[in-house]
């Protein structure tokens, strides 16, 4: 069967299936099976793929129709500059949370040291893609969920920067560690009410552990910030990721706790979504 047919058939079974993006979809679904880049796949639409991979590709379209996101068919997801693996026992790192490795590098110069404790680590996206920027940073990768740890650490091996990261499986309140001169965070911030408004690839594939902020979705939010109190050296920053709709409150919890708010950052559709602050 032809590529191109082949195309056609997935972005129509996705469209069917209310699929928003069938025709992304299927292009990457079947540039994984036959294992070549998307341009590729697009350059050479007259190829004929062979009986194994037209199985594979329909048993992974099935898949996707199911609302199984993309990044856990392909079991990857490009974050900054790498790509990282993932699977269900950690969020699929999203665009916005770039913001928090764009700003760090931006203040940083490339031949600073820097302690860096990332709560939450998850798929370890955000240290592993500033540990990758910066030569000379060590971290710590801290998550509740030891399968978290487990995809953080096969992430930060494959990247080489498994050396420079000390691994803690966690709840960050039974955490005590060193003085560290940034701490980074993407913590559950959605109030559990909620969780079942979210669209289905998210609230049946997600890990709940990272999604659910507790009853006001500021339960993790809170223990971050009084943690990070303790933790961090004096100036040393907290930047948290948050939804745009919790800034307000967030503020008031990091001066409650002697944070200077340096400013906060916009993602690409103009929404708050990450607070910057000093410790004092
Ligand atoms: C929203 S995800 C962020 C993952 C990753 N940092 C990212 O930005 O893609 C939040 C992570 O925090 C972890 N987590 C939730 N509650 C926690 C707690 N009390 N202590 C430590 N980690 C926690 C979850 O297991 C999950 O991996």
């Amino acid at each position: 069967m032809r590529l191109n047919d082949l195309l056609k058939l997935g972005t129509q079974e996705l469209k069917n299936n209310s699929i928003e993006n069938s025709s992304l979809d299927a292009e990457l679904i079947l540039s994984n099976t036959l294992k070549y880049k998307r341009e590729k796949l697009l350059c050479n639409l007259n190829w004929k793929a062979n009986k194994l991979q037209i199985r594979k590709f329909i048993t992974d379209i099935k898949k996707r129709k199911n609302k199984i996101p993309v990044a856990y068919i392909l079991g990857k997801k490009n974050f900054w500059k790498t790509s990282f693996l993932v699977n269900r026992n950690v969020l699929i790192p999203r665009p916005e949370t770039e913001l928090i490795v764009e700003y760090l590098l931006k203040i940083s110069k490339f031949n600073s040291k820097n302690n860096i404790l990332d709560i939450g680590t998850g798929s370890g996206c955000i240290l592993i893609s500033l540990l990758l920027e910066r030569k000379n940073w060590r971290g710590t990768a801290l998550d509740i969920s030891k399968d978290a740890i487990n995809v953080a650490k096969s992430n930060a091996k494959m990247q080489h920067v498994l050396n420079r990261i000390t691994f803690v499986n966690s709840d960050i309140d039974n955490f005590s560690g060193y003085k560290y001169d940034l701490i980074v965070s993407n913590p559950p911030y959605i109030n559990s009410s909620s969780i079942k408004n979210l669209s289905e690839d998210i609230k049946f594939n997600e890990p709940i552990l990272a999604l659910d902020g507790g009853y006001n979705g500021y339960s993790e939010i809170e223990k971050v910030i009084k943690k990070s109190a303790k933790l961090l050296k004096l100036k040393g920053k907290l930047i948290l990721e948050i939804d745009h709709n919790q800034v307000l409150m967030t503020r008031k919890f990091l001066k409650k706790d002697n944070f200077y708010i340096n400013s906060v950052l916009k993602d690409l559709r103009g929404l708050n979504r990450c607070i910057i602050s000093t410790k004092f």
